[in-house]
C-alpha cells in the first residue's frame, strides 16, 4: 500500500477485514501521518469521546483516574488534559501508536497489549472512566472485553464508547444484558454526526453498578 493512498488505507483499517497481526503492522506503519490524515478526513470522534466523559465528570478532575482503550496517538487524552483531568493511562497494541502518545507527556501509563476480555495486570477498580474513541468491534476491542472494564471500574465508574454504528451492533444486546443483570445503568445512546467527515457515529454510556 502506497504511503499516500490515505482513503484506501483508512478504508482497509475499517471495513477491510484485515487480521489482528496485520491491522497492528498497519497501525505501526501510519502512525506517523495518523494524526495530519484523520484531521483531514474531519476525525472529531476523540474530542467527542473526552467532551462527553467531561459531561459526565465536572467535579475534582485533577483527582479522576481515566482508562482510554486503544489509545492510539493519544488524542483523546489531549483534550483529557485541555478539560482539566490529570490522571489518564492508556492501552494499545501498536508500539508506534504509542511511541507518539508517550511523546505527548500527559499519560501516567502506558500499556502495549491488546485489550480482551483477558484480565489485565491493572488492579480491580481502578478507574472512575473507561473511554474507547474509534477502536471498538469490526476486528479492534472484543464485545466481551466489557467484563474486564467492568472489573476494572470503581462503583460509578463512566463507560464511555464513541465509534460507527455499525462497530457496536454485538455490544449493545450486550450492554442491554447486564442492564437486566444489574451490572451497568444505561445514561446515554446518542447519535453524532461530530464522529467524522460525512460519517456519523454513536456515543454510548453506561455506568458501572457495584455494590
Ligand atoms: C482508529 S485508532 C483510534 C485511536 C484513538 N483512540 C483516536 O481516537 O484517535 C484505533 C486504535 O485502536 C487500537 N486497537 C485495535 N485493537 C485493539 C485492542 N484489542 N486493544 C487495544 N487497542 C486496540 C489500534 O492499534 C489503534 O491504535
Amino acid at each position: 500500500m502506497e504511503d499516500n493512498d490515505n482513503k484506501k488505507r483508512i478504508w482497509y483499517l475499517s471495513d477491510g477485514n484485515p487480521t489482528q497481526e496485520e491491522r497492528i503492522k498497519e497501525y505501526d506503519h501510519f502512525c506517523s501521518t495518523y494524526e495530519q490524515v484523520f484531521k483531514e478526513e474531519g476525525w472529531q470522534s476523540p474530542y467527542v469521546c473526552a467532551d462527553t466523559v467531561g459531561s459526565y465528570i465536572r467535579d475534582n478532575r485533577d483527582k479522576v483516574e481515566i482508562l482510554d482503550l486503544g489509545v492510539g496517538t493519544g488524542l483523546v487524552g489531549e483534550r483529557l488534559h485541555h478539560l482539566g483531568f490529570r490522571t489518564f493511562d492508556g492501552i494499545d497494541p501498536s508500539h508506534g501508536m504509542l511511541t507518539l502518545a508517550e511523546k505527548k507527556h500527559i499519560y501516567r501509563n502506558l500499556y502495549c497489549q491488546l485489550f480482551t476480555s483477558k484480565p489485565t495486570n491493572i488492579k480491580e477498580g481502578t478507574y472512575d472512566a473507561i473511554c474507547i474513541s474509534g477502536a471498538f468491534g469490526k476486528g479492534d476491542i472484543p464485545e466481551d472485553s466489557v467484563y474486564e472494564m467492568i472489573r476494572l471500574g470503581k462503583p460509578g465508574c463512566i463507560l464511555c464508547f464513541v465509534g460507527r454504528t455499525v462497530a457496536f451492533e454485538l455490544l449493545l444486546p450486550l450492554l442491554e444484558t447486564l442492564e437486566k443483570t444489574k451490572q451497568l445503568k444505561k445514561e446515554e445512546i446518542t447519535e453524532t454526526q461530530r464522529y467524522r467527515k460525512n460519517v456519523a457515529g454513536l456515543i454510548i454510556v453506561y455506568r458501572i453498578i457495584k455494590d
